[in-house]
Parts: structure tokens; C-alpha cells; sequence
């Protein structure tokens, strides 16, 4: 199989991520197999489709023939052995459950044509688990998008234990062909096959260093994010998590208490949420409230003086240090590259911080791993001996 091969797509789960990934896929001109368990969950995916690119037409960004165009190109699906039976792509944005992921995939390997690549949108889990359970581990690869994928660019491309580079060099140029509505889609290969990948994985110590400056009462979350937009971020940490749920967020916070450390122990504030479900924007209500799917207004004038952003920079740079030492990232300018089209920055940590000086971030992530008493947080030998390129 070749990149140009790829014509037919089953996406699996038509949820926020879901429905996004088809949208994409649609647009760039694949034809898509929308999968759901429920007749209404898949219906719901196809009309948020609709919606958005009915603003796009009425917009003048968009062709009437070409919304047409896409929007036929979009087939619903409940049953996933028809969904799958005649693609060359499978991309699969179920709920993150190992257990139903590795499901999907020993079901769909049974009936997709033999020389079908399975991929999963997973935020963080073992896209090697996900291969084991099919007859074809080679072919089976991490295309994961960001929220929401009409806007992010982002792509990270997530190689396996197993999988070949045929797959990994298909899906790369796969995505090299796509486009969003900001344009081209940005893939960043991901070389070794480690919970959160890059983006995730670089921002997993912020997530647990403004949790723990929560439950500890030492920030207000509208002050902290009043203080990150004022630098130019689209949107504050806590607004984020409210933003791509915190249902997903404790997930992944215990998916990196069992791989990466235990200190990565959801906060209660993220428990009590989650119990009343009160999961961010989906439900229009988290750490902020979100009348009919609004963002917040955020008080710019509260940005929390006290607050440093670069605390949060040199995190990123300390975690993504550890992702060179794993050979996980290929480069320091790569992790930049996937934390800018990942979360809309202009720039990734290690520009932002290379002129504090290494050994300066080294000293500051040790006295944020002292005030918190969060070992995770403790610099790198490459951070510490300045061993970076960029
Ligand atoms: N689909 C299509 N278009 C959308 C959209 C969506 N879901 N959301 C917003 N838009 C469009 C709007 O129509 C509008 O278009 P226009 O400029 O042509 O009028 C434009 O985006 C701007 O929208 P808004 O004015 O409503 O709001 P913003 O300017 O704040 O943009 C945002 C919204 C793009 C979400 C921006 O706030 C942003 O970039 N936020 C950061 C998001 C981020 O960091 N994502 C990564 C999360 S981590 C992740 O996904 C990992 C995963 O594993 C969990």
C-alpha cells in the first residue's frame, strides 16, 4: 500500500474527537465511514459536521457544491464490520479504555481487507497493546489529532514496538495531505511508543503541577489563565482542561499514575467533578461553566501577578528532555514544533527558555520539585549538563 492508496477511511467513535477526524478527513477528500455503537451517537457526529461547515459556507469560505460534495462523501455506521469491511484506513477515537480500544481493534482486524492500516487517536495509551491484538502489528500505528481538529494542526504519527516503516512513512505522508481550516495539517513523528507521546506527555507535569497549586488553595484558576492568555496562549491550562474534559483528563492522569509515577494522583477537586459530573465544556459545567457550550469570559484584569509562566516552561522543557534521552523525539525543535500546532502557541519551551540558560531551568524545576515535594519534577542530567541542541 501507498499514501495515495488511502481513499477510504473508517473513523470509529463519532464523539468530539471523532467527528472532528472525519470532518478533516472529508474535506481533504477521503470518503468516510462514521462508526458509533448508537444510531444517535453517530447522527449526533454527522449533524455537528454539518453545522460547522454550514458556517464555513455561510461564511464564503466554503462552496455550496463543495459542502455537498463533503458532506456526501460522510456514511454512518452501527455496525463496525460494515464500517471496516472495505477501507484502507481505520482511525479509531472510542473512549480511552485499553480494554475497548484492543476490542475495536481484534474486531475490525477480522474484518478489514488484509492490507488495511488500523490506527488509533489515542491521547496517551500503548498503541504496541492495541497491536497485539490483531493479526497485523506491523500496520497498526498512533495518528492522534487535537481538539478540536478542524483547528489544531498538530498530528503526532506514533510508531509501536511493532509497527513497520512502510506504516509509519504512509500515515506521515497521509497527513502531510490533509487540511484543516487553518491549512495543512502538521505531523510530527513520534519514534517510540511512550504514554502522552509528545504533546501530552510534555504537558503532563503542568497538568500536575496546577492541580496540585488547586487542591493546595495557592491559585485562582480564572487568575492563573487570565495571567497565560495575557502572553498570547489561546487558552489557560484550567480553561483547557474544562475544554477537552475532565472526564479525559482524569483518565489520563491515572493512566500516568500507572506508567509514569504514582505521583500523578488525580486531585480531589478533578474526583468531586468528575462524580457530579460536571466535565467542562460537554456538559456546561467544570472548573468554569460554560452556558450552552460558551467559553468562559476570563477577567484579564485578575492575572494573578505572583504567577510565573516560566515555572510552566521549564517543566515543559525538563519533560521534554526526558523524551530526547528516550529517543522518543527526534529533536528539541521537534517537541517546539508539536507544542506550537498542538496547542496554538507561537512558540514551543525550548525557544522560549534557551535564553534563561539550562543550568537556570535546571535550578528552577529543582525549587518547584522542593516547594511541592513532586519528585517528578526534578531536572534531567541533559538539563542539568546544558546537553541540548537547538
Ligand atoms: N470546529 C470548527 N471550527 C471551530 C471549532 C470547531 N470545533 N471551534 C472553533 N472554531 C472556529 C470558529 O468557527 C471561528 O472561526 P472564524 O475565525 O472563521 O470565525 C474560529 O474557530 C475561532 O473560534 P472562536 O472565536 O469561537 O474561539 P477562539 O478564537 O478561542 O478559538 C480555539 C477556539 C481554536 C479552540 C482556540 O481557543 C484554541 O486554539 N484553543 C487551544 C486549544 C488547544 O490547545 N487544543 C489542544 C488540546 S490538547 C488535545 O487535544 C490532546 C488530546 O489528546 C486531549
Amino acid at each position: 500500500m501507498k499514501q495515495s492508496d488511502i481513499k477510504k477511511i473508517a473513523v470509529i467513535g463519532a464523539g468530539d474527537m471523532g467527528h472532528g477526524i472525519a470532518e478533516v478527513c472529508a474535506m481533504s477528500g477521503c470518503t468516510i465511514n462514521l462508526y458509533d455503537i448508537t444510531q444517535e451517537f453517530v447522527d449526533n457526529g454527522k449533524r455537528k459536521i454539518t453545522q460547522s461547515l454550514e458556517k464555513q459556507v455561510a461564511k464564503q469560505k466554503m462552496s455550496q457544491d463543495d459542502f455537498n460534495q463533503i458532506i456526501g462523501s460522510i456514511h454512518c455506521y452501527t455496525s463496525l464490520k460494515e464500517a471496516v469491511s472495505d477501507i484502507d484506513l481505520m482511525i479509531e477515537a472510542a473512549p480511552e479504555v485499553l480494554d475497548l480500544k484492543k476490542k475495536i481493534f481484534r474486531e475490525a482486524d477480522g474484518y478489514a481487507p488484509k492490507d488495511a492500516i488500523l490506527a488509533s487517536n489515542t491521547s496517551s495509551m500503548s498503541i504496541t497493546g492495541m497491536a497485539e491484538a490483531t493479526g497485523r502489528p506491523d500496520q497498526v500505528a498512533g495518528i492522534h489529532f487535537f481538539n478540536p481538529p478542524a483547528m489544531m494542526k498538530l498530528v503526532e504519527v506514533i510508531r509501536g514496538d511493532t509497527t513497520s516503516d512502510d506504516t509509519m512513512n504512509i500515515c506521515y505522508e497521509f497527513i502531510e495531505g490533509l487540511n484543516n481550516f487553518r491549512g495543512a495539517m502538521v505531523p510530527v513523528r513520534v519514534e517510540k511508543d511512550t504514554p502522552g507521546f509528545i504533546f501530552n506527555r510534555v504537558n503532563a507535569p503542568v497538568g500536575l503541577y496546577m492541580a496540585e497549586l488547586y487542591d493546595k488553595g495557592f491559585v485562582d484558576p480564572e487568575a492563573v489563565d487570565a495571567k497565560i492568555r495575557s502572553t498570547g496562549a489561546p487558552m489557560g491550562p484550567y480553561e483547557l482542561m474544562d475544554y477537552t474534559g475532565l472526564d479525559i483528563n482524569l483518565n489520563g492522569m491515572e493512566y500516568s499514575r500507572a506508567n509514569l509515577s504514582p505521583e500523578f494522583k488525580p486531585s480531589g477537586w478533578l474526583k468531586k467533578l468528575n462524580e457530579a459530573g460536571k466535565l467542562g465544556k460537554k456538559t456546561g459545567e467544570g472548573i468554569y461553566k460554560w452556558p450552552g457550550g460558551a467559553r468562559p469570559v476570563i477577567d484579564m484584569s485578575k492575572a494573578d501577578p505572583n504567577f510565573d509562566v516560566m515555572d510552566v516552561v521549564c517543566l515543559q522543557v525538563n519533560e521534554g528532555t526526558k523524551l530526547l534521552e528516550a529517543g522518543v523525539a527526534v529533536s528539541a525543535a521537534e517537541i517546539d514544533k508539536a507544542m506550537i500546532y498542538g496547542g496554538g502557541n507561537a512558540f514551543g519551551p525550548f525557544t522560549l527558555a534557551k535564553d534563561m540558560g539550562w543550568q537556570k531551568v535546571a535550578e528552577r524545576c529543582e525549587a518547584i520539585s522542593n516547594k511541592l515535594g513532586i519528585k517528578w519534577f526534578l531536572p534531567t542530567e541533559t538539563l542539568k549538563k546544558g546537553d541540548i541542541q537547538l
